[in-house]
């Protein structure tokens, strides 16, 4: 745990600057709107450790895929998010010294997110190194206070606007400002240490200007244009290749205060074609500019508060989880609005690069729920529909592995439904990420009653699964069962399991929800069926069958004399220790430990036989789930952010108060506090769903059965109370708990 930010509850603040906590605080105070993200680098130069990160949603490079042995069926590529433009640079000399917070000494430094308002200031005072005022005094530096606020607009998608404000406390002088657009950027995980974009076009002129670029192979093209105001300013422009840039120098005099804006457009080809994106960049900077900061950044609050009037949850008298839960929804928000279905949420959103901002089972898994309570029915459906014009894909991608007759595999990595990891033991094996994708299916229904979905889109994306796992299982001689052998269940620190529980479970539970889908648009929708069936040559009578003898033959393994689900076969073999047992020193072990020993140890790395436990606790009783979660949560060390969500919620069904707050805590401030030391590279912003999640359905206790809502509140001590609002059916219901219920 690394703790170093003040709590509030609707701030995160940092005071005094470390450059050792840098790279960490441009993950945590990040921006973004959906369409675009930027971290909090700095708006000036600085020659310390830093990740410059720009980022626009569904702009991705297929960067060519390195692995050290190549293996027949590895993706060619991996598709990454990309580091873009930065438009956030302002160089900054006063006096003709550089402002560089590694190089000059700072006081009273500030960096503040208001969640509240997604906006991000910064103020401190600079004291100049080379420069000296009073010589004969010994010398004293002249201090200058600096005060920036930026936000990219939620209420216009195309827009972002800095104020940058220099006020010389004990001098007057000269500063210069020098504003630009840097298209010549990296990709810090560049497998090849190779650009991903090249130089199209630019002009600019005094204090305005226009950048465009494209990628190259995917051709998208980036349009951003910039259009500065600085009272008294005499611009002098430059060009390079890939940027342009204005530079004006004013006179600074002591105690006044000098306010320099930035506004930012930035459209690219995913919504205008490219012959036009140059000019329709340049006219959303102007429309920022003719707003003028104030006016927008009133009409980004006021965006911002809609979403909080639903989405907010309140919790009274626990300040750390307060904050923690208000930084998840932010940052959920500001990942993803919903309007656009080629998007998806990336695991890191537009905090890092790692994970290439693609899209995997999180989404379904995890951030179906929070989406469907706090939005319009219709942005979830548009998470589903992603999955269904990507059918096609996940078919070739099957077929590729040598399944046939219509199989469907998801892949575990996608920017346009083509898998990119290339890891065998992911690419391959972890295979469930299928079932999640039906599952969100099934919970999309269960909660809005949205059927006509399941006739339009959803039976297709549910034969294509059903497919692939009829064929993916086979019959087992010895055993007389059906039996998956060479997987990888969610629990990614063991390889290669046969009859993963978790995965041996969903892919049956998959083929018995495909065949009542199946009765269900037979009887309700005979046209819709009869075409469907036509087209995908569905045998039925065969197919069907072939599912009903899996279901009543399938093996599961399972601990004899108890009521314990074996993660896989071999797992009692190991040496069953709890992760109490580790030495801190040893953790993460994933930072520790070589990777043949986590594999071979009892450790576990996120939920496996619990997550289905949790998909399917209808299915089963109490004490199926207690014996279970006694079992496994000791051996987990929860090092994805996706684990203590889960473990949360099923410790609130158990009533294990005190775990369900611990797994809270480290859920809702897992990048706040960085427990996993790797916040410097970005949020994990897919987990953030289940901390919502871990409120909602853990200490809410909310279920829905046949579409009825049901709540079972538990107050966890730390508490006086909490609330929280969803939408079901259209309707807004507003939970309130506290110690009388
Ligand atoms: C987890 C996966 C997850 C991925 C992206 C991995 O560490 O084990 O379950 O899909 O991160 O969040």
């Amino acid at each position: 745990m690394i703790k170093y930010l003040k709590t509030d509850p609707w701030l995160v603040i940092e005071e005094g600057f470390e450059a050792k906590h840098h790279r960490s605080s441009e993950s945590i105070f990040s921006l973004g709107n959906g369409t675009f993200g930027q971290r909090a680098c700095h708006e000036e130069k600085y020659s310390g450790p830093t990740l410059q990160g720009s980022y626009v949603a569904g702009v991705y490079y297929p960067d060519k895929t390195r692995v050290g042995w190549w293996k027949n069926g590895y993706p060619e590529y991996f598709a990454k998010v990309l580091n873009s433009t930065n438009w956030t640079g302002i160089d900054i000399q006063i006096d003709g010294e550089e402002l560089d917070l590694a190089k000059l000494e700072v006081s009273e430094f500030r960096r503040v997110l208001n969640m509240k308002e997604g906006t991000l200031t910064r103020s401190f005072v600079v004291h100049l190194n080379e420069s000296m005022i009073g010589f004969r005094d010994g010398g004293r530096s002249k201090q200058m206070k600096v005060e920036v606020t930026r936000f990219i607009s939620m209420a216009d998608y195309e827009t972002a606007a800095i104020r940058y404000s220099l006020t010389p406390l004990n001098f007057s002088g000269e500063v210069t400002f020098s504003p630009y657009l840097d298209g010549d950027v990296k990709n810090h995980d560049s497998n090849y240490d190779e650009k991903f974009w090249i130089e199209v076009s630019k002009s600019v002129q005094e204090g305005e200007g226009v950048l465009v670029t494209r990628t190259k192979k995917t051709d998208f093209e980036l349009a951003v244009a910039m259009n500065c105001v600085l009272e008294g300013a005499r611009w002098q422009t430059s060009m390079d290749y890939s940027l342009v840039r204005s530079t004006a120098t004013v006179k600074a005099d002591k105690g006044k205060e000098i306010v320099f804006y930035k506004y930012i457009g930035l459209v690219s080809s995913l919504n205008y074609s490219p012959g036009v994106c140059a000019e329709s960049a340049v006219k959303a900077a102007k429309r920022a500019k003719e707003n003028g900061f104030e006016k927008m950044h009133a009409a980004h609050i006021a965006k911002w508060a809609s979403i909080w009037d639903l989405a907010d949850i309140r919790i009274d008298g626990d300040a750390e989880a307060q904050q923690g839960i208000r930084f998840n929804i932010f940052h959920l928000n500001q990942t993803y609005t919903g309007e656009d279905a080629r998007l998806n949420i990336g695991p890191k959103g537009f905090t890092g690069e790692k994970y290439g901002g693609s899209t995997y089972w999180d989404t379904e898994a995890y951030c179906i729920p929070f989406y469907m309570a706090t939005k319009d029915a219709q942005v979830a459906r548009q998470l589903l529909v992603y999955r269904y014009n990507q059918l096609g894909k996940a078919i070739e991608n099957a077929e590729k592995l040598g399944f046939e007759n219509g199989a469907a595999l998801y892949p575990m990595v996608t920017m346009n439904g083509e898998e990119c990891h290339n890891e065998w033991e992911i690419t391959f094996e972890e295979i469930h990420r299928n079932g999640a994708i039906a599952y969100a299916i099934y919970n999309y229904i269960t909660y809005t009653g949205d059927k006509e979905y399941l006739a339009q889109y959803g039976w297709d994306v549910l034969l294509g699964i059903a497919r692939f796992w009829s064929q993916r299982i086979h019959w087992s001689e010895d055993k007389q069962k059906y039996v998956m052998l060479g997987v990888t269940g969610p629990n990614e620190y063991e390889n290669n399991v046969n009859n993963n529980w978790y995965t041996n479970y969903i892919a049956v539970w998959c083929m018995k929800y495909c065949g009542e889908v199946l009765e269900y648009i037979k009887k309700n929708h005979p046209s819709a069926y009869a075409e469907k069936a036509a087209k995908y040559h569905f045998e039925e009578e065969k197919e069907v069958a072939r599912w009903k003898d899996i279901e009543a033959k399938m093996y599961y393994p399972t601990k004899e004399g108890t009521k314990i689900f074996l993660q896989q076969d071999g797992f009692l073999d190991k040496e069953l220790r709890s992760a109490a047992s580790l030495p801190s020193n040893q953790r993460p072990i994933n930072q520790h430990w070589s990777w043949d020993r986590i594999l071979r140890s009892c450790f576990i790395k996120q939920a496996d036989v619990l997550q289905g436990l949790y998909f399917f606790e209808e299915h089963f009783d109490k004490q199926v789930l207690k014996e279970n979660f006694d079992f496994y949560e000791p051996m987990t060390v929860h090092e994805s952010s996706l684990s203590p969500c889960v473990h949360s919620i099923l410790a609130c069904s158990l009533g294990y108060d005190e775990k369900a707050y611990e797994m809270y805590l480290r859920t809702a401030r897992l990048d706040l506090d960085d427990y996993n030391h790797e916040a410097h590279e970005g949020l994990h912003i897919t987990s953030r769903a289940g901390t919502w999640m871990s409120v909602v359905q853990g200490f809410g206790g909310m279920r829905v059965y046949d579409g009825k809502l049901q709540f079972n509140a538990r107050l966890p001590k730390q508490w006086k109370g909490f609330a929280f609002n969803i939408l079901h059916n259209g309707k807004r219901v507003h939970v309130e708990v506290d110690a009388n219920g």
